[in-house]
């Protein structure tokens, strides 16, 4: 169950310190692995961050980072420097992508590019002048990330095995939008079962609403383990 724990990040979409504290005493032993983004960032994210690390978990901060070079560098290594885990930047171009490289050296952290936003279709990248579909573009910008040093990627169900095709096997794909079957959606439009989501190369899996919004937390998140563990 080790390996199946490591696989599973759940998200901290909560709008609040003491909620999202209050969910991870929940759920105990059973996750070891957590998703801050940047609502709870607003509300003591850090200083839950750090409880996290010193409680033994893995960390995600979910920052999205885009911005000129020496803030990327800096941003990254400030960052770095709070031991978390996992640490997101845009992958639009390769300017960013090697200053978040420059920004962790020397430290543990894995660096994963946000290819394509999964809320984005054809219209919004053409309105950008850029002439690609998202499902070109999503594999043109792993590339690129994965050329400029960076660790892996975040990438859809419907989207890892491409990445994974592409990128090779030395490559991380963390894959939100997932699902027990039946589950409810929400608003994710690509979202996949734990297996498939698996079967299709992703390395570790990204849970939010079923497990952060469901009535019995832990049970949800022991049902999420159960199908990593035997996919
Ligand atoms: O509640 P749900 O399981 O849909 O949450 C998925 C999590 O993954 C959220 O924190 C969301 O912001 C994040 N995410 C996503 N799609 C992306 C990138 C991140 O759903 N492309």
């Amino acid at each position: 169950m080790t390996d199946a724990k490591d696989k599973l990040i759940v998200a901290l979409d909560l709008p609040a310190y003491e909620a999202a504290r209050d969910l991870v005493n929940q759920l105990g032993d059973t996750v070891t692995f957590y998703k801050i983004g940047l609502e709870l960032l607003f509300s003591d994210g850090l200083t839950l961050a750090r409880e996290l690390k010193q409680e033994g978990k893995r960390v995600f901060l979910d920052l999205k980072f885009l911005d000129i070079g020496n803030t990327v560098e800096r941003a990254v290594a400030s960052a770095a420097d709070l031991g978390v885990d996992f640490l997101t930047v845009h992958g639009h171009d390769t300017k960013t992508l090697k200053a978040a490289v420059r920004g962790r050296a020397g430290s543990n952290l894995k660096l994963l590019a946000v290819t394509v936003l999964t809320s984005l279709d054809q219209s919004d990248l053409d309105e950008q002048g850029l002439s690609l579909t998202p499902g070109e573009l999503v594999l043109s910008r792993a590339q690129l990330a994965k050329n400029a040093g960076i660790d892996g990627v975040i990438a859809s169900g419907q989207e890892a095995a491409a990445v994974r095709a592409k990128t090779g096997a030395d490559f991380l794909i963390v894959t939100p939008g997932i699902r027990l079957p039946g589950g409810d959606a929400g608003d994710q439009t690509r979202i996949t079962t734990p297996e498939d989501a698996l079967r299709a190369g992703a390395d570790h899996l990204v849970v939010g609403r079923p497990i952060n919004a469901a009535k019995y937390p832990k049970a949800a998140a022991e049902a999420f383990l159960q199908r990593i563990a035997s996919a």
